[in-house]
């Protein structure tokens, strides 16, 4: 399981997160809503570890992937060689089985750049899948795609969630696609960001008293 408690995260004088404190059970999917700028990527920076200049603690799992805002992939390694490079113990077939499970099956010799973004966007998701990760970071995985691909995305990681169940937080601006893909929601609203009250309810650390 997960337990975040963030009592302040700050950049300089600017505080973003004030009391951010949830928790979640392993396999449990927990979406993140938010205006932009609110401190969503922000506070998945602190959950996997890659920003520790916060006050509080965060119990995580060690085997993680984090799907970013951008996709993050090699420009210069095809698409099978960008899943390989970061897994090392997957087999060339194991490659190809997870790139067909995301639509890219004739794609694997195809650099980035020669991917649209909602392959790049596939490819991504297949990165992070492949190493069955135990707690998996979405971070706006289906911003500026169509309606169509969204949603084709949105089901096909419905589909790995249900395989491979990892603990998932997932940033999202809809709350349509919240709802269809996780089992809680939490917003953050205000500056510094908090949750706002009601919204996640089982498993939700009370704020301690001041
Ligand atoms: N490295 C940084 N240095 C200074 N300020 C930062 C830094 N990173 C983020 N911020 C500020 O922290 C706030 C939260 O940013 P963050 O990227 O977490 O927002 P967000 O909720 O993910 O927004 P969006 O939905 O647009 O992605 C913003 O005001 C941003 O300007
Ligand atoms: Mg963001």
């Amino acid at each position: 399981m997960i337990r975040v408690h963030v009592r302040r995260k700050s950049f300089g004088a600017t505080d973003v997160l004030k009391d951010v404190n949830f928790a979640l059970q392993d396999g449990e999917c927990l979406a993140i809503l938010g205006k932009s700028g609110v401190g969503k990527s922000t506070l998945l920076r602190l959950v996997a570890d890659i920003d520790q200049d916060f006050t509080g603690q965060i119990e995580r799992p060690e085997k993680m992937a984090f799907v970013f805002q951008e996709p993050t992939l090699l420009p210069w390694r095809s698409a099978i060689d960008n899943l390989l490079i970061v897994h090392p113990d997957l087999d060339q077939r194991g490659a190809k089985v997870m790139l067909a499970r995301v639509g890219l099956a004739d794609k694997a010799d195809h650099f980035p750049g020669q991917l649209s973004l909602g392959q790049q966007r596939r490819l991504a998701l297949a990165r992070a899948f492949a190493g069955r990760p135990e707690l998996l970071i979405l971070d706006e995985p289906f911003v500026s795609l169509d309606e169509k691909t969204a949603k084709e995305m949105l089901a096909l990681t419905r589909g790995l969630l249900k395989e491979i169940s990892p603990t998932t937080l997932f940033v999202t601006h809809e709350r349509e696609e919240a709802e269809l893909l996780a089992d809680r929601t939490m917003e953050l609203v205000g500056s510094p960001a908090t949750v706002a009250p009601n919204v996640v309810r089982p498993n939700f650390i009370r704020e301690e008293a001041q």
